[in-house]
């Protein structure tokens, strides 16, 4: 093989490689930066947040870990209410993320188990931040 068409073949494998990789990959969270003049973009439970969990969640979450995320039960089954599978960790802590296992499996954390949703379906990067937002503006039932 010629040099020229060496380093052609090499260069498009790392090319194909690139972009099987990325393919491959969920969303990244990558946070906002937060700029004081903006106004704040409040994230609404029941108009923003359910419509996530009906679309990408509700097939399992009726049944699956004793969490119903339907329209009427989502917010009482997550807001200071104990995980059941990873007790004594609560599902959301209103203000705060860290503490919160429905971040943490929605942000890709790997640090409760099987992140969510675990089905090979993603949800998109303004889904997670929409959760993030509402989380971190206190989980309102709003
Ligand atoms: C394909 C089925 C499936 C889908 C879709 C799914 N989940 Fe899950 N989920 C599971 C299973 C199974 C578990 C239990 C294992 C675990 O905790 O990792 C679980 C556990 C959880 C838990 C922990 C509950 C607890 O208290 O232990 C949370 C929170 C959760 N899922 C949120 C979500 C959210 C939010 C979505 C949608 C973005 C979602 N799940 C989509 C199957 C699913």
């Amino acid at each position: 093989m010629d040099r020229r068409i060496a380093t052609s073949f090499i260069v498009g494998s790392m090319l194909a490689l690139l972009v099987g990789c990325a393919k491959d990959e969920g969303p990244l969270y990558i946070p906002k930066p937060v700029d004081p003049s903006e106004p704040i973009d409040t994230a609404y439970f029941n108009t923003e947040v359910v419509p996530i969990f009906i679309q990408h969640c509700w097939n399992c979450h009726p049944d699956m870990a004793a969490l119903d995320l339907g329209e009427t039960e989502a917010y009482a089954n997550l807001v200071n209410v104990t995980s059941s599978n990873h007790a004594p960790a609560i599902r959301v802590v209103p203000g705060d993320l860290d503490a919160s296992v429905l971040w943490h499996k929605v942000s890709g954390s790997d640090t409760y188990g099987l992140n969510m949703p675990p089905n090979g379906t993603f949800l998109s990067a303004q889904e997670v931040q929409t959760i993030h937002d509402w989380i971190e503006q206190g989980a309102l039932n709003n």
